[in-house]
């Protein structure tokens, strides 16, 4: 039976407690925000409550290593690219690949190989990554240290990881996975397997995104410890608060998240249905990711109309909006959203 390991002995150190530590609030701003403290763990070297928590999360996610990452997915991808790349290597990577993984590839100074990009037409964005043209780009540059591919994609977009990891790993290369947007697939057998599961050898997660966590919380999976290379980049004050949420998100998902996400699911097809718009839909896209292309270049005019509404979407590339709903969404947000839109 698994049970949140942080927030109770926080509660029991803490307990009528006197400090002379940071943070400089004193618990005045929220009282488990705590500094490291004996008893509390660090997250640097973790022998205590956060070794245990990021075990019993392993666990959860079925991953030999899984550890907290609390700058963001970015912080796990710097990690991943450092740890199988060093200064002036080769890199394969997507077209659009995320700012995090450019920033990693200029530190390293590392030339980047962008893998061949195929677009869905009527929505003008990138298609899933294909294992042959991941072996072709391998086969023309045999001394790239690793690929690195998107899954899902902002817009929902999954690729054939498994295929994937095949052809890297028949050529002797690692895969990392940037699975920023797919943090929800571990908890639900009508999604894809995380990237771990399906055969990658590291990736990340935005437990923020898709989550009931804070924002900045996300989590790195690995076949391999990664700890000395997260150390590079890692702040040296972790927030327990972050900790906390990402343990006590997961857990809640792996007892109530099969549930949660088909109540997820079929929300999503009834706004899908409900709406007069065209929406992404396919065997290709997570069915919790709502693309919806609008007509006559209206798609900026709409979002800005929706936001004087109050209804914040996460994201409008002048042709779609996308929409990131998450269990901690109600029905009536799904009825309030699909009425306002039709009303364009
Ligand atoms: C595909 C992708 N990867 C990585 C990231 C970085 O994630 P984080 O904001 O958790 O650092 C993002 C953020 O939007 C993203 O869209």
């Amino acid at each position: 039976m698994l049970k949140p390991i942080i927030r109770p002995q926080l509660k029991k150190l803490l307990h009528k407690s006197t400090l002379f530590c940071m943070p400089g609030h004193k618990g005045s701003l929220n009282a488990l925000d705590i500094t490291e403290i004996t008893g509390a763990d660090d997250l640097r070297r973790p022998k205590g409550i956060l070794h245990d928590a990021q075990r019993q999360l392993a666990k959860v996610f079925n991953v030999p290593f899984a550890q907290f990452l609390v700058g963001g997915s970015s912080l796990g991808i710097h990690t991943m690219v450092k740890y199988y790349c060093d200064i002036g290597d080769t890199l394969i990577i997507n077209d659009g690949a995320h700012v995090a993984v450019h920033n990693i590839a200029k530190i390293l100074n590392l030339k980047t190989i962008t893998l061949p990009i195929n677009k869905i037409d009527n929505f003008g964005i990138a298609a899933p990554i294909m294992p042959d043209d991941v072996e072709r780009t391998i086969k023309q540059h045999p001394d790239a240290k690793a690929v690195l591919i998107t899954s899902p994609t902002y817009y929902g977009i999954f690729s054939d990881v498994k295929g994937i990891a095949k052809v890297c790993h028949a050529n002797n290369i690692p895969l990392i996975v940037d699975q920023a947007h797919g943090a929800h697939f571990s908890f639900s057998h009508s999604l894809p397997p995380n990237a771990i599961e399906a055969g990658a050898d590291a990736c990340n997660i935005s437990v923020h995104k898709t989550l009931p966590s804070l924002t900045q919380t996300a989590m790195l999976l690995s076949r391999v410890d990664m700890s000395e290379q997260l150390n590079l980049f890692c702040t040296t004050s972790p927030s327990y608060l972050f900790m906390m949420a990402i343990e006590e998100a997961c857990i809640k998902m792996h007892k109530k998240g099969e549930k949660m996400i088909d109540a997820l699911i079929t929300n999503c097809n009834n706004f899908k249905n409900a709406i007069k718009f065209n929406t992404l839909s396919n065997n290709y896209t997570d069915p919790t990711r709502l693309v919806i292309s609008l007509p006559g270049n209206r798609a900026n005019e709409i979002a800005n109309s929706l936001a004087q509404k109050r209804i914040y979407i996460e994201m409008c590339d002048g042709k779609n909006i996308v929409l990131i709903p998450s269990v901690n969404n109600t029905k009536d947000d799904f009825t309030r959203l699909a009425k306002e839109l039709n009303q364009f």
